[in-house]
């Protein structure tokens, strides 16, 4: 039968990935006891929410099984004190050491060549879908002065944590990461009034100092228009490919124009146009009805030499699960196939188009 002591030695194998040191040096490992065949210990981890928590505990696990005569090996979850916490903690803030430890296979942005034609909206839905779908979905929040993907999926109080080098992102119900300024405010309602190059010095931080883990698909919501955030995201992260947003309006064919064109200009595929709002059923009569006007979404891709993914209905059952966090929720009927196809369009993740500037 294995003693206590040679279980610890196997334990100190194992290693937080995170901080690249054994889980016991790193005084993870409590209250372990042996009892003939069984093992039972409490792994101390630097946050519950932390995306390595499944990792570092199966690691542990087996290392423990591979004693001679250990039959069962029961892990209880805990997180470490804040002050044991703050002692990993490096005194000279994040440095982008959370990016080297990602793998994200694919980025997709959401773009619109104006704001409110729903592009947060189709952003969320499409993350929830991927998610039914069976992939691991993160969404970041590039809407810095105007974010609204916390409210759609999290309760009004939900923040980052935080682990010794990275910030961590958020989990929804469905277990989408999500990270938005938002949930770095001490209110939700309170304002960001910050220039141009802070703003995009925060969304490179998005990317290069939060612990994303392992994700299929990263989904990125972008501010509306053409701005200087839209090019930082564009050219500072891998991206697969942008979406493009629009609704029946006068004039979208210039703005899906000019947004394509920043698109091209720095060489990233784009996979589709997307026509939001484009009718609604009524509920009595079943009638299809154009409430912004006719339009010709497919025309205006085809002409723009871009795929054409489909029109969306308004639907005031979208709009009330999103005031409510609740956007998971809403049926997949309409959104799952569209998602699939982004799915299937986007390739893998690149690489940054701008190396990275010292900020
Ligand atoms: N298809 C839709 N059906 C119902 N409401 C919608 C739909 N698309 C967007 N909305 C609502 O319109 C508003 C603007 O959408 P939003 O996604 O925030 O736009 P954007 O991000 O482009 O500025 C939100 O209140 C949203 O809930
Ligand atoms: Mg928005």
């Amino acid at each position: 039968m294995a003693t206590e002591s040679e279980i610890r030695k196997l334990l100190e194998k194992v290693r937080d990935p995170e901080l690249d040191r054994s889980i016991v040096e790193l005084g993870m490992v409590r209250g372990l006891q042996v009892d003939k065949d069984r093992v039972s210990f409490t792994l101390a981890l630097t946050s519950l929410s932390h995306p390595f928590k499944d990792r570092i505990v199966e690691n542990a696990k087996s290392a423990v099984q591979s004693a001679a005569g250990i039959r069962e090996v029961d892990i209880f979850l805990d997180e470490m004190a804040p002050e044991e916490k703050a002692s990993l903690q490096k005194e000279d803030g994040l440095k982008g050491e959370a990016e080297k430890l990602n793998n994200v296979k694919h980025v997709i942005a959401i773009m619109s060549g104006k704001g409110g034609v729903g592009k947060s909206l189709v952003t969320g839905l499409l993350a929830a879908s991927l998610r039914r779908l069976g992939h691991r979905v993160g969404v970041l929040d590039a809407d810095i002065t105007g974010p609204s993907i916390p409210k759609m999926f999290l309760p009004a109080n939900a923040r980052l944590d935080f682990s010794p080098k990275a910030m961590l992102p958020a989990k929804t119900r469905t277990g989408i990461a999500v990270i938005s300024v938002n949930l770095l405010l001490e209110s939700e309602d309170q304002a960001v009034i910050w220039r141009g190059p802070l703003i995009s010095n925060v969304i490179r931080q998005f990317w290069s100092d939060v612990l994303w883990g392992d994700l299929d698909y990263l989904m990125v919501d972008l501010p509306p228009g053409t701005s200087d955030a839209s090019l930082t995201v564009l050219q500072s992260l891998p991206m697969s490919g942008v979406v493009l947003v629009t609704s029946p309006q006068n004039l979208a064919a210039m703005v899906v124009r000019k947004a394509a064109q920043m698109v091209r200009h720095v060489e990233i595929p784009i996979l589709g146009l997307v026509e939001n709002m484009s009718y609604f059923v009524c509920p009595d009569t079943g009638n299809r009805h154009r409430i912004f006007g006719p339009s010709d979404p497919e025309s205006m891709a085809r002409q723009l030499h871009m795929p054409f993914l489909g029109c969306l209905p308004i639907d005031p059952q979208i709009a009330s699960l999103c005031d409510q966090g609740k956007i998971e929720e809403y049926p997949g009927g309409l959104f799952d196939p569209l998602a699939q196809r982004i799915a299937q369009l986007a390739p893998p993740a690149g690489e940054p188009k701008m190396a990275k500037q010292a900020s």
